[in-house]
């Protein structure tokens, strides 16, 4: 039997699901999951596959989360999307919920190995006309791009989110949004002395920056492992 059908897989998914960087109690964690929309049958499908199949699934955004990109995308109608950092491609499905008619989103993943299947799960989506992804180093792909965006997802490589910020920011139109995924790094951002890996003091040194940027203005949602919303003035 494919693991895809076999009900024990169910029971696999849901305690490799758990293990995630949650800060709220875990039952107003799922009171809050249980009051917002459902998945799609096609991302639970992707969120389940990546998770028994997959390397690392905690790095995909999740129901929750995944909800929230696809309210923010609704709500700003964009006509360009960069994503930075497709992995198994959850987060690109939901930010294309809120494309224009003729928009467009670009996802970027230095992991050639998961090419197949975020083409698949884009095909399956029907959305292969909207959405293309660019396999390579976002930070030799980025400097080739000559869209402008009006919503950029970062969720890739810690120690490159200001460097992504720096390259992109300039070129933005005035109200676009830059939202950075895992700003809080499981906690981590709290005891710097304690911390003192790069990855943590990238994190430090980023959202101090996003919060000193007189050209944006910021809000970091304790969502998940933290994702800052950055508005362009
Ligand atoms: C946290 S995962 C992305 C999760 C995805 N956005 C989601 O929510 O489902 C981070 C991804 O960034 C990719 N990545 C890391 N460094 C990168 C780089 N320099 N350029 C492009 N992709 C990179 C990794 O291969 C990995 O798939």
């Amino acid at each position: 039997m494919d693991g895809e059908q076999n009900p024990a897989y169910d029971l696999l998914f849901f305690y490799l699901k758990t293990d995630e960087m949650d800060f709220l109690d875990p039952e107003l964690d799922k009171y809050a999951e249980d009051h917002t929309s459902p998945e799609t049958t096609l991302l639970r499908e992707l969120n389940r596959h990546t998770h028994v199949n997959v390397l690392k699934p905690r790095m995909l955004s999740g129901h929750f989360q995944g909800r929230t990109l696809s309210m923010l995308s609704k709500i700003a109608k964009p006509h360009r999307i960069l994503e930075i950092g497709t992995y198994t491609g959850y987060s690109a499905l939901c930010l294309a919920e809120g494309l224009q008619e003729n928009g467009k989103l670009i996802t970027i993943d230095v992991n050639y190995e998961l090419e197949e299947l975020v083409k698949t799960y884009i095909e399956k989506a029907g959305l292969e006309h909207k959405i293309e992804m660019k396999v390579g180093n976002a930070m030799d792909i980025i400097p080739t791009l000559e869209e402008s965006f009006d919503i950029v997802f970062i969720d890739a490589d810690k120690s490159n989110y200001a460097h992504y910020y720096d390259l992109l920011i300039d070129k933005l139109p005035s109200g676009s949004l830059i939202i950075a995924d895992n700003v809080l790094w499981s906690g981590k951002v709290l005891d710097p002395i304690k911390n003192k890996d790069k990855d943590t003091q990238e994190l430090l040194s980023f959202n101090k920056k996003i919060q000193e940027d007189e050209r944006v203005e910021n809000v970091l949602l304790p969502i998940r492992d933290g994702l800052m919303v950055i508005r362009k003035k």
